[in-house]
């Protein structure tokens, strides 16, 4: 499966334009929340966030029960920029986690390590430590924090060393790698037969997702 993060960028047009791809079910759409409601066809759409709260007096926030009514199947929990910026922990995301799994709407728990992390070789420990919310639900997105946005993407065999420490540990969940995937290195990345990616910056681009499908389908 793919998952395009939009992150805080697109508009009415893009929807537009992604819909002459015919995009098959393979791919999930994440747009920012206010176009959640927006015609998609049949595109499969996904939220970046959800609140830990459900409705009631939470101004601006976005509940499971609102993706729910917007038909959203999937929704990014604990992205490594909501973690940063918005200073959500495992507290939060926990909640959010169960507001989702109340709604029907399959969470992706991110998780990754920063790139001192990785050099002092302590990276299992914060894997660990931000899995153990996971639920049997959850799909994991291993996005390490060096690697989004940057174009460092780790090796094969570190993917592939990663993605057997999740499905071994907890319970055989799907795992998709995040981090500077775009349409020239998705096909040796798939090749560590992790189950997707998650896409950012190359998301929006219409071209480079319309290579993309065209390397899926080939494969
Ligand atoms: P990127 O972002 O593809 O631009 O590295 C990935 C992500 O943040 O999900």
């Amino acid at each position: 499966m793919i998952f395009l993060n939009w992150k805080a960028n697109g508009n009415k047009n893009l929807i537009e334009e992604f819909k002459t791809l015919n995009l098959n079910t393979n791919f999930v759409v994440m747009p920012p929340h206010h176009l959640l409601s927006s015609k998609f066809g049949t595109i499969t759409i996904g939220s970046q966030s959800v609140s830990q709260f459900n409705n009631g007096s939470y101004t601006g926030e976005i509940t499971a029960q609102m993706l729910s009514d917007v038909n959203a199947k999937y929704c990014l929990v604990g992205h490594s920029e909501r973690r940063n910026h918005y200073k959500e922990n495992n507290e939060s995301l926990s909640k959010q986690i169960t507001n989702l799994i109340n709604y029907n709407i399959t969470p992706i728990l991110c998780i990754g390590e920063n790139s001192a992390e990785r050099q002092n070789n302590t990276y299992f420990n914060v894997l660990n430590n931000q899995l153990s919310i996971c639920r049997k639900e959850c799909i994991i997105a291993y996005e390490p924090i060096w690697s989004i946005g940057t174009g460092l993407i780790p090796t094969n065999q570190e993917i592939i060393e990663i993605k057997n420490f999740i499905k071994n540990s907890y319970n055989n969940p799907k795992v998709l790698y995040g981090g500077s995937v775009n349409a020239s290195n998705i096909k040796a990345i798939l090749s560590t037969e992790v189950d997707g990616t998650l896409i950012g910056g190359a998301s929006i681009k219409v071209d480079e997702v319309k290579q993309i499908q065209q390397i899926i389908q080939n494969r």
